[in-house]
């Protein structure tokens, strides 16, 4: 795995083009590997990982406990509501307590931004050799499902060989709730990065104007961008002006629970106006893949035709290619571990 030295997976702010290739690489070996039953591979014989999720989760968690059981890992998963956390235990000591419980991998889920970064700092300086991933911080970041996405984009153009060369020159347009969304924020990092073009779209109060230089300057915390040249993003504000030219769809969850002002007049207005439809499709003048992290809200931010036409819709390729990628991250922490 040259050049691979995250010890953390923390934000595909911090990774550079070969880290992509790796992981992509990676993946496609998991995913043509019949993993299931009996056949599991050892890669991770003897380790624990354990999921501490702090918010729901379908996909994410369900995925990483898969693709550690298909490594031959130990897991274990922890549920906030019946834990001593409801007895005042904080946040850093349930963490230490499964690192003491032998967790070499900890998966963390938490609605506020930075929480898995500031877990890491801690147990890196107590000495812990544990790897921490985020799997969603509040608005921040959900690394694993943006280079999930990148996988299944890359494997939908390049099926064989699926690398962020499948991507360079592709347009992609983000349509939607960019303001609440980590995973448009991991996917501008990760798209960007292979050189593909990404074009925002949504209305001012849920894509603010700044998000267009949202990659322009070195990420935060690093002095320089580990990718010298990254695609552009664009912004603009109605789906008409979108699609046209566009290679491929991306649409976001409407994130209802995460918006404390009124941001919007109704659902139906929204649906109107921003809600992808295969009319709506037609406008990029060609056959384009259609992509979604999930959970939908049918018929808000997608037509339920539409997430359900197989011609079209992406959104079970990206659940199936959970399983792969979260292998590949897996395997790659538990190998720079040793
Ligand atoms: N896409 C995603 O993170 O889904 P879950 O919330 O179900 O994990």
């Amino acid at each position: 795995m040259s050049g691979w030295d995250h010890r953390h997976v923390i934000d595909l702010s911090a990774f550079s083009t070969d880290d992509f290739t790796t992981v992509l690489e990676l993946a496609q070996r998991f995913r043509n590997l019949p993993v299931t039953g009996t056949r599991k591979l050892p890669a991770l014989q003897g380790r624990l990982m354990t999921t501490l999720f702090f918010e729901a989760s379908t996909r994410t968690r369900s995925s990483f406990e898969l693709a550690a059981r298909r490594l031959s890992a130990d897991v274990q998963s922890f549920a906030p509501g019946s834990s001593s956390l409801v007895k005042g235990e904080s946040l850093l000591d349930t963490a230490r307590t499964y690192v003491a419980m032998g967790a070499n991998l900890l998966v963390v889920r938490h609605g506020c931004a930075g929480v898995p970064q500031i877990l890491a700092e801690a147990l890196d300086r107590s000495g812990d050799r544990v790897a921490v991933l985020n799997a969603g911080d509040g608005l921040h970041s959900h690394p694993s499902q943006g280079l999930l996405d990148l996988f299944t984009l890359a494997r939908h153009f390049s099926p064989d060989a699926p690398s962020p060369e499948a991507l360079r020159g592709r347009r992609v347009v983000i349509v939607g709730d960019v303001l609440h969304s980590r995973v448009a924020r991991s996917n501008l990092w990760a798209l960007t990065a292979c050189g593909a073009e990404v074009v925002l779209c949504g209305p001012p109060t849920l894509l603010p104007d700044q998000f267009a230089d949202f990659v322009a300057a070195p990420p935060p915390g690093q002095a320089v961008d580990p990718v010298p040249h990254r695609g552009p993003v664009r912004l603009v504000r109605s789906l008409e002006e979108a699609l046209p030219g566009a290679d491929a769809v991306m649409t976001l969850r409407l994130q209802k629970e995460r918006m404390h002002q009124h941001l919007l007049t109704t659902l139906e207005s929204y649906h109107r106006c921003y809600g992808l439809t295969h009319d709506r499709l037609a406008l990029c003048g060609r056959p384009v893949p259609v992509l979604h992290p999930g959970p939908v809200n049918r018929g808000v931010e997608l037509a339920g035709a539409l997430l359900d036409d197989p011609a079209c819709s992406l959104v079970e390729e990206q659940v199936r290619n959970c399983i792969p990628v979260r292998m590949a991250l897996l395997y790659l922490l538990a190998a720079a571990d040793g």
